[in-house]
């Protein structure tokens, strides 16, 4: 009986990982032929490790520094922006015909001791963030085509969340709502006006209070002429609970409506794991597989859903080990030894299908 069971154990692990192996090496020309972009986050750091650069360059063709373009890492001091590290990324996304994404410009996390313990008064913070969003999209325009303006401003109510750029204490807009939000595109759009602006948020996938919120800020600026191109759903889920596909694909639809694009920006698909980081279960790879083929089914469906981007695309290296203290994790395409998951044969066969 136990013999059994191993063997068969052994063969669907055969089977899961023949299917990902025939996979390799075609999501990133079926995309282009699909007329989709497949990105993914990368870390500058990686780039030099040859099983890291040779699936990017072969797998994705788009591609967004993880953290790299975030404040803590461009402005060591108020006066200098150190563009060392994204830099590095662009130069190799260049060479390699990718498109880049930049990600992020406002965002109430991640910025440096420098400015949360500076007590700038309101003008100041103002003029801060001037020069900011001037100096890095001025620096790679031309070469970043998608922003990601602002990031996760919204709670889950669909209340704006307290920051030092909204209230904490502002640059000047915190009676006005999202009046600090619209200052932020503004500002993008005149340092690159042929880049597209995105406004990104987390858990704002489905029909929800979040989205809600997000999609009526949308439609404000988008009737008054205030240049927003699209929405990031960022997309961070779970096998457990599953993600609720219909009510995403309406959220994507509305937004259509708007006359939006919509980019999938930071999925990954958590899974329960043991503490070196693997599968728990086996059978979780089949639902995994099966969360990111009806994902990418949902864009595809939709033509002004232009990018499916992956947050990170090796389970080597991911946000979600460090984050959920090791609980959950393998969220990814690839394996931690670069081997193509299921999921790589779920991309594959709706990439196929195209739109
Ligand atoms: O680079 C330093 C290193 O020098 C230092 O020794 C080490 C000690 O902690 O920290 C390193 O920086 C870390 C960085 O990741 C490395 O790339 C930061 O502490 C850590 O906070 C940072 O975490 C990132 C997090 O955002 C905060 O910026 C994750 O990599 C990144 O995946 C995550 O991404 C966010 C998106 O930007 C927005 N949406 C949610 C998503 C997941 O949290």
């Amino acid at each position: 009986m136990l013999c059994r069971r191993l063997f068969l154990l052994l063969k669907t692990v055969v089977i899961l990982l023949a299917l990902g192996q025939a996979a390799a090496g075609q999501l990133r020309s079926l995309a282009d032929r699909a007329g989709i972009l497949l990105g993914t986050a990368v870390r500058s750091e990686r780039l030099s490790e040859p099983p890291y650069s040779s699936t990017l360059t072969r797998e994705f063709n788009m591609l967004e520094p993880e953290d790299a373009m975030k404040w803590f890492v461009l402005r060591p001091n108020s006066q200098t922006f150190d563009f060392g590290p994204a830099d590095r990324i662009v130069a190799f996304a260049q060479a390699n015909g990718m498109k880049i994404r930049g990600h992020t410009l406002l965002w109430a996390r991640q910025n440096p001791q420098w400015l949360l313990d500076g007590n700038f008064r309101e003008k100041e913070l103002l003029e801060i963030l001037k020069a900011h969003i001037t100096g890095v999209v001025g620096h790679y325009r031309g070469k970043v085509f998608a922003w990601d303006v602002v990031n996760e401003a919204f709670d889950e109510s669909g209340n704006l969340r307290d920051s030092i750029w909204y209230n904490q204490p502002g640059i000047g807009l915190a009676e006005q709502r999202t009046a600090y939000i619209e200052k932020a595109f503004r500002l993008a759009h005149t340092a690159d006006p042929d880049a597209l602006l995105f406004y990104n948020d987390a858990e704002g996938e489905t029909m929800n209070p979040k989205s809600d919120a997000i999609y009526a800020m949308v439609k404000d600026f988008r009737s008054r002429g205030v240049p927003i191109h699209g929405i990031g759903l960022q997309m961070h889920v779970a096998s457990d609970p599953r993600p609720n596909i219909a009510s995403i694909r309406d959220n994507i639809v509305r937004l259509g409506s708007l006359g939006v694009q919509v980019h999938i920006t930071e999925l990954d698909v958590a899974l329960p794991v043991d503490a070196a980081g693997l599968p728990l279960h086996n059978t979780d790879l089949t639902v995994q597989a099966a969360i990111y083929r009806e994902l990418l089914r949902a864009c595809l469906e939709q033509p002004h859903c232009t990018a499916f981007q992956t947050w990170g695309f090796t389970d080597r290296y991911s946000w979600l080990q460090s984050s959920s203290h090791g609980s959950r994790g393998a969220g990814l395409l690839f394996n931690r030894q670069y081997r193509p998951k299921a999921n790589c044969a779920a991309i594959r066969d709706e990439l196929r299908r195209g739109r």
